[in-house]
């Protein structure tokens, strides 16, 4: 992904570049054109470009290749940023970024909305199926976009199998289920399998090389690496539409990279500045984020002990608090698996079975 983000940041430039020749004498036309390239949630850096009059900020190439370096893309991250963090931009001054600022924010209104407005809101989020039809019936519908979805549960259990199900479900037409859209894949344990995206393909009737095309995948090494991937994958994400932003696990590589006893307060603060940014691209960008987490065993006593080996998901509190839906997935009979509501802001406790095949996450059989 390295590779490929530095490529399009060239482009982006030159893009700008040519951007910025037009907007020295901006005309509503040209705005107009601007709007249009727009793809929904994205608003192009260059539109800042325009002058004040035409809701730009009448930025010069200099400044919006300042904003590029500093890892702003669109004008939506800088909507969702304190005035303060835009100050850091090297060259932008305070005048400047406080225009820049007014510029962003009434390009990507943020007001404030009635309780009947948001319901009508959330009637119209995107939800992506799981695959299976109980799965999504507990999920009310499947897995939300613009929140974060935690799936925890022990090996084999299907974290990873329903992580390749979603990478395609996310790209079907939305009364299938799908959300139209592209998925990002940052894989830390090197369990990615683009063989499985191709069968998964065939089980709904797509295309296996646009499939394919469709998921950009990064492999991450160690925990500063998948940190930073977050900052390319912001970049990836105002290039074109995504709906799915997989982390697969979120937890592995801090367990590791911080694992002596002393380290455990640095390890947490690494893994909660890691899920803030998470949070931060599924309401700046809109995507459904799913991380998943290992567990460990938890010396439960009481009566809790006699039903069997008692679980927790890894990362305590600050794990906790970040995902808005927790979901426990832990094995059936055969290929058949439960899924347990363990926390989230809207869903009632429930269960429900599901099973792996070949095409993904799939309904269990009748009568398991
Ligand atoms: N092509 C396939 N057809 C049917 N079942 C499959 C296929 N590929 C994998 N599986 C099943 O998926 C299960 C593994 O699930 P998965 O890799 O999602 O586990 P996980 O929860 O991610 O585990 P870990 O914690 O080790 O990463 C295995 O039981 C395996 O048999
Ligand atoms: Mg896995």
């Amino acid at each position: 992904m390295e590779q490929q983000a530095r490529q399009p940041k060239r482009a982006r430039r030159e893009a700008a570049e040519e951007a910025v020749a037009e907007a020295v004498e901006p005309s509503a036309q040209v705005v107009q054109a601007e709007e249009d390239n727009d793809e929904p949630g994205i608003t192009r850096l260059e539109r800042l470009c325009a002058t004040v009059d035409q809701k730009g900020a009448g930025i010069s190439k200099a400044d919006l290749n300042a904003l590029l370096d500093h890892g702003i893309h669109c004008v939506e991250t800088i909507a969702f940023m304190p005035l303060r963090k835009l100050h850091e931009v090297k060259g932008i001054g305070e005048t400047k970024a406080a225009r820049i600022h007014a510029a962003a924010k009434q390009l990507v209104p943020m007001r404030m909305v009635s309780a009947a407005e948001m319901l009508q809101l959330r009637k119209n989020m995107v939800q992506i199926t799981t695959g299976s039809a109980k799965l999504d019936s507990l999920l009310k519908g499947g897995v939300e976009t613009g929140q974060i979805t935690e799936i925890f549960g022990e090996f084999r259990c299907g974290k990873t199998q329903l992580c390749h199900t979603l990478c395609v479900a996310c790209q079907l037409p939305i009364s299938r289920g799908g959300g139209e859209s592209k998925a990002l894949y940052i894989d830390t344990e090197g369990t990615f399998r683009p063989e499985r995206l191709a069968d998964i393909a065939k089980r709904y009737g797509l295309n296996e090389e646009d499939v394919l095309e469709n998921v950009t995948y990064a492999r991450a090494y160690n925990a500063e690496h998948q940190d930073k991937l977050l900052a390319e994958a912001a970049s990836v994400f105002c290039e074109s539409r995504y709906a799915v932003l997989i982390v697969d696990s979120a937890t592995g590589l801090f367990r590791t990279d911080y694992s002596g006893r002393g380290e455990l307060a640095d390890r947490q603060q690494a893994l909660n500045r890691f899920l803030r940014k998470l949070q931060r691209i599924a309401d700046e960008h809109g995507v459904a984020v799913v991380i998943t987490n290992q567990v460990m065993a938890s010396p439960e006593s009481g009566p809790a002990a006699y039903m069997g080996p008692q679980v927790k998901p890894i990362g305590g509190h600050i794990i906790g608090h970040a995902s808005q839906t927790r979901l426990f997935f832990r094995k059936g009979k055969g290929e058949t698996r439960i899924c347990k509501i363990y926390d989230s802001p809207s869903l009632p406790e429930g269960e429900a079975m599901f099973a792996i095949d070949a095409g993904g996450i799939v309904d269990a059989p009748e009568g398991k």
